[in-house]
């Protein structure tokens, strides 16, 4: 079985990435009868705080018949410094798959690199593939395909909105990006996405006629330092009912969570008639799912 990893929607392609959207909705309306991951175990590394990934990581593992184990850096000799590409190669010579979430993007390709089972970035400081996913299929699921569609990112130019990049250039949606000055993503990403992404001087032309508003939190886990001078930055971009009002009638909210109401969205928004919130939770169970038994080739 030839190795692959899942540290950027790049490493799936577009065929991948609607084969397991597929394969996500299909396990959710019919979940497998026999246990296709029995006696497989996922090492779960988290170096940041986490409850959807954690759980529907651990949920999913059980749902499909195998295991996971979570390790943090407190408990294991990670923390005391053992090099990444030892842990990498021990832990390939134990477990079938391995998921990480940490700060630096270039210590989880180190670990890949050294690993001989799959890795699943489960957030770094660049991207969050894994969130990226379950909203693709939370989007299917209410509105079909989002080839073709207006998609909107208002806030911080952060590791979702870098995920929303690659998404945006391998299933042909356009992205319009909206964000305080000096909070804009990563240019070489941006760069790489070409004309399927736009940035807009002010949020409500971001938003204008989208099909789907996301926002996240203003200070990612790692950013906290800077949070008080981040709230006044961003105090124009909140996603509130006006900012919705210039989206389509029937546009989607979607927010990875955890959310901070009257920050970066209002309450009436994300506890409103287009917020698909919860749906999207869930879907980490059910996307993630998928790709595990895609990456073990277990279906
Ligand atoms: N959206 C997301 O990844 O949530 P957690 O930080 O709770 O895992
Ligand atoms: N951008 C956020 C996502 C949390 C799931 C962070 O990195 O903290």
């Amino acid at each position: 079985m030839t190795l692959r990893h899942f540290l950027s929607l790049d490493d799936l392609g577009a065929d991948g990435i609607h084969r397991i959207i597929d394969n996500a909705i299909a396990l959710k309306r019919k979940p497998p009868r026999q246990a296709p991951l029995a006696g497989r175990t996922l090492a779960m590394l988290f170096e940041k705080a986490s409850t959807r990934t954690r759980v529907s990581f651990e949920a999913g593992m059980a749902q499909l018949g195998g295991h996971a184990l979570f390790l943090s850096p407190q408990d294991t000799q990670i923390g005391r410094g053992e090099p990444v590409e030892d842990t990498a190669r021990v832990l390939s010579r134990m477990v079938d798959v391995v998921m990480i979430r940490n700060h630096s993007h270039e210590t989880l390709e180190r670990f890949a690199a050294y690993s001989s089972v799959p890795v699943i970035n489960g957030l770094t400081d660049r991207l969050h593939p894994c969130q990226v996913l379950a909203d693709l299929q939370t989007f299917k699921e209410h509105r079909g395909d989002i080839a073709g569609r207006t998609v909107a990112w208002i806030g911080d130019g952060n590791n979702m909105c870098h995920s929303y990049l690659l998404a945006a250039r391998l299933l042909d949606f356009d992205l319009r990006i909206a964000t305080p000055e000096g909070y804009g993503p990563n240019p070489q990403i941006l760069k790489t996405c070409g004309e399927r992404a736009v940035i807009c001087d002010d949020a409500s032309h971001a938003a204008d006629g989208a099909d789907l508003v996301l926002t996240d939190v203003w200070a990612s886990m790692g950013d906290e330092d800077d949070r008080e001078v981040r709230l006044a930055d961003f105090a124009n971009y909140q996603v509130n009912k006006a900012l919705m009002s210039w989206a389509k009638d029937d546009a989607l909210f979607m927010h990875c969570l955890p959310a901070h109401r009257g920050e970066e969205v209002s309450a009436e928004v994300i506890d409103g008639p287009n917020s698909v919130v919860w749906d999207e939770a869930e879907n980490r169970l059910h996307a993630q799912k998928a790709l595990l038994l895609d990456l073990l080739a277990a279906h």
